[in-house]
């Protein structure tokens, strides 16, 4: 059973073969739970596969289908875009009101939730995010990455199936950075939650369950991170570099230093070495 099941899905924001495609046969499909990291450049088309999957740009050619729903079927586009949550990467164009608790109600209250049952709800994802206690803060006032818990806070308390995160962590410090990339591994561990991660960041996609790389509007490859980001054939392709612990590995290689296995994050790297001196 898949949540995202996308066959030959082709795409040009021209409609026109001679412009390009920005997107060109993407055949892709993610389980329920699973956490998908899709690794590209720019322009290499992912936030237009990211469209797709949450049907803000027509279907043009190829098939999708969002939790058993074809994405062709106008009739089908809301409940889509109820399924799949989005967030983008600046969280300033994230909010609708100046208070965060209001902003946060304001997507339950609109699809006719009140009272008690959006109080509890708004509770329970600043939980989830670590932002309890700022309910009467203004969001436009907050650090990036506090910004940025909110914005998925946000997108959790419509309780989407599907978190789609295009490139969310992009405009953060590398302190911001780290408090959204802890709460995406917390909503990955507790399993509820699909997510399709964006990035161009490598060292990100290591977190994911599976890695998909994107060049000129293809798939390039796919498969567990262990495999894809220590393939330096295939991201060179895709006009990208392997996470610097990929890198360290090969370059102790050549040094005549082999490492047990291919570390994918500098902690690891950190562990295979110290036995070493
Ligand atoms: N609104 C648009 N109109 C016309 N062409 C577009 C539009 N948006 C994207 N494109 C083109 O489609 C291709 C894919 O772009 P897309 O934005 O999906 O890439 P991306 O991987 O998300 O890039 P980035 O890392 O810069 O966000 C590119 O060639 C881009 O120039
Ligand atoms: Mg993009």
């Amino acid at each position: 059973m898949y949540i995202i099941r996308a066959d030959n899905l082709r795409h040009s924001y021209w409609r026109s073969a001679s412009a390009g495609y920005s997107l060109d046969g993407v055949s892709l499909t993610v389980q329920p739970g699973e956490m998908l990291a899709i690794l590209g450049r720019n322009g290499s088309g992912k936030t237009t596969l990211a469209r797709h999957l949450n049907v803000l740009v027509p279907i043009q050619e190829g098939e999708l289908t969002v939790a058993g729903l074809d994405a062709r079927q106008q009739s089908n586009v809301w409940k889509i875009r109820r399924t799949c949550g989005m967030v983008f990467q600046n969280p300033d164009n994230q909010f609708v009101s100046s208070v965060v608790e209001e902003d946060l109600a304001f997507g339950p209250e609109n699809y006719g939730e009140s009272g008690d049952a959006v109080a509890e709800r708004v509770r329970r994802v600043l939980e989830a995010v670590g932002m309890s206690g700022f309910e009467r803060r203004s969001p436009h006032l907050l650090s990036g990455g506090q910004k940025q818990r909110i914005a998925i806070a946000g997108v959790l308390a419509l309780d989407p199936q599907v978190l789609i995160l295009d490139e969310a962590t992009a405009m953060l410090d590398p302190q911001g950075r780290q408090e959204v990339l802890e709460i995406l591994r917390r909503l990955r561990d507790g399993g509820e939650k699909t997510l399709v991660m964006i990035t161009h960041y490598a060292e990100e996609a290591a977190m994911a369950h599976r890695v998909a790389v994107m060049e000129g509007g293809k798939l390039l490859g796919e498969g567990p991170p262990r495999q894809v980001l220590a393939d330096r054939e295939l991201l060179d392709r895709a006009g990208l570099l392997p996470p610097m612990a990929v890198r360290a590995f090969y370059d102790l290689e050549r040094e005549g230093i082999r490492l047990p296995a291919c570390p994918l994050t500098m902690e690891e790297l950190v562990d295979m070495l110290c036995p070493l001196s």
